[in-house]
């Protein structure tokens, strides 16, 4: 049985696990997907024992992603957008492979998920940390009329529009006017003190990159008259087929375990 799993700290939390097990039974693949916690200090003895033993891929998670970049042998250009590794593939002949999926996954969570493109539309994204870096490529390769960027650090943004610039149409915010956007991503990691006053243009989507909903950014969202409020519980499923088709080369249905994970979500009295 070959063996995969999912590092971070904290990673009790992590859907990972129950996902990559679906997966598989799913598609009928003999593997092991196991959550693995460490600490900063043990990362790279954890990679070298996984791989050690025979371990044919990881899934990174927070705090670790970029850190994982210098512990691979090659980075997919993806990861080397991102500057993060969320999967690493161990192959034969002893290398590592960093690969970055949860652009790709946000990708596909919106346009075959929700049945929504991005290309002309008028996208805003709350943060500039790693998150929103993820995002940025996979975004601008859809042809959006206009990335734009917002950020408690406003040097951040810029640092970001620049380096992204000769790849398509990002700039700051310009947080004087109100601006109509057609979507609207958090990407920062905490609720905002002060959201944007953007007016979203009709039938947009608000989009939060965790799978549950923060509530300040929620209530902004139905302030707006957002048509749909999404979270990124699609994203998660998607990033984690993404990671099971580079290391089994079959690709997953998404629909039922997202299915499933909304049951889940729904049976907890606390979720919205
Ligand atoms: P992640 O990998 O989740 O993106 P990160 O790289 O630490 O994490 O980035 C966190 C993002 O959330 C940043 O955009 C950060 O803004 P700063 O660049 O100003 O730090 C944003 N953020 C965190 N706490 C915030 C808060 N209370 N209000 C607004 N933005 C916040």
């Amino acid at each position: 049985m070959d063996n995969y799993g999912i590092i971070g700290n904290p990673v009790a939390h992590s859907l990972s696990p129950f996902i990559h097990q679906h997966f598989a039974k799913q598609t009928q693949q003999s593997l092991l997907y196991t959550p693995m916690w460490v600490e900063k200090n043990y990362l790279s003895s954890m990679l070298q024992v996984f791989q050690r033993s025979g371990g044919k891929g990881l899934n990174i998670t927070a705090p670790f992603k970029e850190d994982v970049v210098n512990l691979v042998d090659t980075l997919t250009e993806r990861a080397r957008y991102a500057r993060a590794v969320n999967t690493i593939t161990f192959l034969d002949d002893g290398s590592r492979v960093g690969d970055n999926t949860d652009g790709m996954g946000f990708i596909r969570d919106v346009t075959l998920n929700q049945k929504m493109t991005l290309k002309n539309k008028r996208i805003l994204i709350l943060g500039a940390g790693g998150a929103a870096r993820g995002i940025i490529v996979p975004i601008l390769q859809e042809q959006p009329a206009l990335l734009s960027l917002l950020n408690r650090t406003e040097e951040k943004a810029v640092q970001l529009t620049r380096e992204f610039a000769s790849l398509g149409p990002i700039r700051l915010a310009n947080v004087s006017q109100v601006e109509a956007y057609d979507v609207v991503i958090k990407a920062s990691s905490n609720d905002l003190s002060t959201l944007p006053k953007a007016i979203l243009a009709e039938n947009s989507i608000c989009y939060d990159l965790s799978y549950y909903h923060q509530p300040e950014f929620r209530r902004w969202a139905l302030q707006q008259n957002a048509a749909f409020i999404l979270n990124g519980l699609g994203m998660l499923v998607e990033q984690a087929a993404e990671s099971f088709y580079l290391w089994r080369n079959v690709r997953p249905a998404v629909a039922p375990v997202l299915a499933l994970l909304k049951q889940k979500n729904a049976e907890k009295p606390s979720s919205r």
